[in-house]
């Protein structure tokens, strides 16, 4: 009979997901999923005297986590660090170099150096794992890496950024603006100090970069995702969306088609009863749609030190249990190229909001406007406003949905409105989700 093996495992970063797996560990000295178990023997981070949730004092200190991964005690490297270069991204190289199993929460990384790191971890037969890089607790990596690898995924799409649905929610839950619910957020700890990769849109970019090289088979592409943030979603447009029968989210997805692929993060709206607008607070939500499976639906939270931490933990049962899989969906060498498709021939339906003078024939007149340009109209909604905000410039909005039109001919059509005499601003464009 072979002794069960212990499995020392290097942790760099101890904030949020560093103290959670650390908590985790401290917990669960049954964590044995191969019969072994798993031994934190070094941390680090950046300050040693920071006072932390646990007591370090007993672990191996590494100033340099690049000196962490490389140390002969380290069976198994965390990086829980973030950023997609620097010293995460060293750390990380010099652990796969040295043929070390790596664990990473790292969604920044992962999307803008993947497909390196993921020859190199193959090159040096040492698993890369990121489970809780993309929705935290709930399991989307391995779904599609694993489970859905029988079927031919179509499209992902979903809520992938639970800073921006948190916002997004409250500001219809309480009638707030963006500015003032964001700043609550930082005070609540919901949102970073600086909250750029999040209402920006670029960690859920980095998040559907990861998706759709699970999903699809090739290298991850960050650099050809479309992303638009929420930083310029109004009120007035969450409000006159809601009476249309919709909610707004921040809508990540990633669709494949014969000309390729196209990644994409916008504010976008979903139909009130539908799943994805119904997820709502700090919530994650996620679609797949696979040629044989169809639809499946999965929903959770996104974040948070425990949920994160539990993710990281399944990477490293998978290291303890010796489950061998290509970082993606095939091995690095065989990833099919990403081919990124233009979005302007996206086809899709969409929601403008239009600020225009109060008098007659206005909306004949962009009626004529958008028939001229090959864009039909679904649905028109004119309402009174009582304290107008300022945002329309003196005019009263209209609204309307389309049906499905590319986006090159919508947008061709939105610069003929916005040269009406009677249009005061340039019509606000929100997708509505294809989902
Ligand atoms: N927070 C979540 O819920 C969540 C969810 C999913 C994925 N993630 C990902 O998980 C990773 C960690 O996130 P987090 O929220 O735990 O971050 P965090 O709370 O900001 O913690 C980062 C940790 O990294 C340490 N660090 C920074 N620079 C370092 C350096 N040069 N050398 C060594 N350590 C360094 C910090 O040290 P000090 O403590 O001394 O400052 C800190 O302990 C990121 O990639 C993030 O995107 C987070």
């Amino acid at each position: 009979m072979t002794t069960p093996r212990t499995w020392r495992v290097g942790v760099a970063g101890l904030g949020t997901v560093g103290a959670g797996l650390l908590k985790f560990l401290a917990e669960r000295p049954d964590f044995a999923p191969a019969g072994g178990r798993a031994v934190v023997t070094g941390v680090s981070a950046r300050s040693r005297s920071r006072p932390r949730p646990f007591d370090i004092a007993g672990l191996p200190w590494f100033d340099d986590p690049v000196a962490l991964a490389a140390s002969p005690d380290t069976d198994v490297f965390v990086e829980l660090i973030g950023g997609s270069d620097g010293p995460a991204k060293a750390a990380v190289e010099a652990a796969l170099g040295a043929g070390k199993p790596v664990v990473t929460a790292n969604k920044a990384l992962i999307a803008e150096h993947g497909a390196e790191l993921a020859a190199l971890a193959e090159a040096k037969g040492a698993p890369l794992l990121f489970e809780a890089a993309v929705m935290g607790g709930t399991p989307a990596v391995k779904m599609l890496r694993e489970a859905m690898v029988g079927d031919e995924v179509k499209s992902v799409a979903g809520i992938l950024n639970g800073t921006c649905n948190y916002i997004l929610t409250e500001m219809e839950a309480t009638g707030r603006p963006f500015a003032e619910v964001l700043a609550e957020a930082q005070r609540l700890g919901y949102a970073e100090a600086d909250p750029t990769m999040d209402v920006g849109g670029f960690d859920a970019a980095h998040k559907i970069s990861i998706l759709a090289a699970l999903a699809f088979g090739c290298a991850p592409n960050y650099a050809a995702a479309e992303i638009e943030g929420i930083e310029g979603v109004d009120l007035l447009d969450i409000q006159l969306a809601r009476d249309l029968g919709y909610r707004i989210k921040l809508v990540a997805s990633a669709d494949r088609s014969p000309d390729g692929v196209l990644v994409r993060v916008h504010p976008s709206l979903a139909p009130l009863a539908h799943p994805l607008a119904q997820a709502g607070g700090a919530l994650n939500a996620l679609f797949i749609e696979g040629a044989r499976i169809g639809r499946i639906f999965i929903q959770g939270p996104g974040a948070g030190s425990g949920p994160t931490a539990a993710a990281v933990a399944a990477d490293i049962a998978d290291v303890m249990t010796g489950a061998t899989r290509p970082v993606f969906q095939a091995p690095a060498g065989q990833l099919k190229p990403f081919t990124p498709v233009d979005p302007s021939k996206s086809v899709g339906r969409a929601y403008l909001r239009l600020s225009v003078k109060d008098e007659p024939g206005v909306i004949a007149a962009v009626s004529e406007t958008l028939a001229e340009a090959g864009v039909s109209i679904e649905s028109f909604l004119q309402k009174p406003i009582e304290n107008a905000p300022d945002i329309l410039k003196g005019g009263v909005p209209i609204v309307l949905t389309t049906h499905a039109v590319a986006e090159s001919v919508l947008k061709a059509a939105i610069e003929r409105i916005a040269g009406l005499p009677a249009v005061l601003d340039r019509p606000r464009l929100l997708r509505i989700a294809r989902i």
